[in-house]
């Protein structure tokens, strides 16, 4: 396990932001950390990067803990900070080779270079951040936290105040990047958590409230299950109303209905064998699932 997180508790005055927080990471793993605001995500993340001291628990990065052995946990974190702080006095080069700096890369030189490259900064790197638009300061923070290849990327917010076209970019390459290594980011966007993620954790007021994968979630989450079918003519509705595992049936339309069972229950199978027993065409077949946001708005509210 490359990160692994046990009963971290961060505690300012009589609020516990983050409470008894466990949870593990492996390297080619995109984690996604989603929780509504104050959370507690931010603080997690910075008690992984050592910039916060946790009250209680422990978390270790590559099998060093993050507490007692911090220079060697933090060399192998690649950290995009909230707010993502930058010299904008400096030029996106000249600042790119100060942290390769930092870091006493070998090849500075060739090293910034490839991670302009890869983040897209190709027409913007002679400019001085103060002058660059969000989305190219953003992914100055993302080159930054890349530059010393680390095992280990916390990125926090990362596609915050990107546009479309950007965010489409950005989602890839910390898709590509959770090939090899470890990603734990954070976002409020759940389309954001379907398409780049592996796993989810929620968080909510300091605490998970779910770690599962997103398919996971949803059928944790429903209820019942439903499906919806059309059928060229109509059904005999006894017949079709005596479907094992139906709870309900309601009719939506001309030959249209929707399928009512338990959440254990995919009546898809049973539909298609009514039809061809009863010789009626099927038009329409489909389960309906819960989105990410009914889930995530389930477990939060
Ligand atoms: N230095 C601090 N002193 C007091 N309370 C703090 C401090 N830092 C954070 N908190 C509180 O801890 C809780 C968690 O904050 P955190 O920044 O981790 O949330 P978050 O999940 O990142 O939220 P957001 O989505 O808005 O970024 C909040 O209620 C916040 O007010
Ligand atoms: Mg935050």
């Amino acid at each position: 396990m490359s990160v692994t997180v046990q009963n971290l508790t961060k505690i300012y005055g009589a609020q516990r932001a983050v409470d008894r927080i466990s949870f593990q990471a492996k390297a080619g793993e995109v984690l996604g950390f989603l929780g509504p605001n104050g959370a507690g995500k931010t603080t997690t993340m910075k008690i992984i990067t050592s910039f916060l001291p946790p009250d209680e628990g422990v978390a270790t990065v590559c099998g060093f803990d993050v507490s007692k052995q911090p220079m060697e946990s933090r060399r192998r974190i690649g950290y995009l900070p909230e707010h993502n702080p930058l010299y904008k006095d400096m030029y996106v080069r000249e600042y790119l080779a100060f942290i390769a700096g930092l870091h006493k890369l070998a090849n500075v030189r060739q090293r910034v270079g490839e991670m302009i490259e890869m983040t897209g900064l190709g027409r913007e790197q002679h400019k001085q951040i103060g002058a660059l638009s969000k989305g190219y300061r953003q992914r100055v923070g993302l080159a930054q936290a890349m530059l010393h290849d680390p095992d280990v990327l916390i990125l926090d917010e990362p596609t915050s105040g990107l546009d479309p076209n950007q965010l489409a970019d950005i989602r890839k390459l910390i898709r590509q990047l959770g090939q090899e290594k470890t990603v734990i980011f954070s976002t409020h966007i759940m389309q954001e958590v379907k398409a780049i993620c592996d796993r989810v954790l929620i968080i909510n007021r300091g605490k998970i409230v779910a770690d599962d994968s997103i398919e996971g979630l949803q059928r944790r989450i429903a209820a019942e299950s439903a499906v919806t079918v059309e059928f060229e003519k109509m059904p005999p509705k006894k017949a079709l109303a005596g479907l094992p595992h139906l709870r309900e049936l309601r009719e939506l339309g001309k030959n249209r209905f929707q399928l009512i069972s338990g959440p254990e229950a995919d009546l898809r199978a049973a539909i298609f064998d009514f039809a061809v027993e009863h010789h009626i065409k099927l038009l329409e077949l489909h389960k309906e699932v819960y989105e990410i946001d009914e889930v995530f708005q389930k477990l939060t509210q």
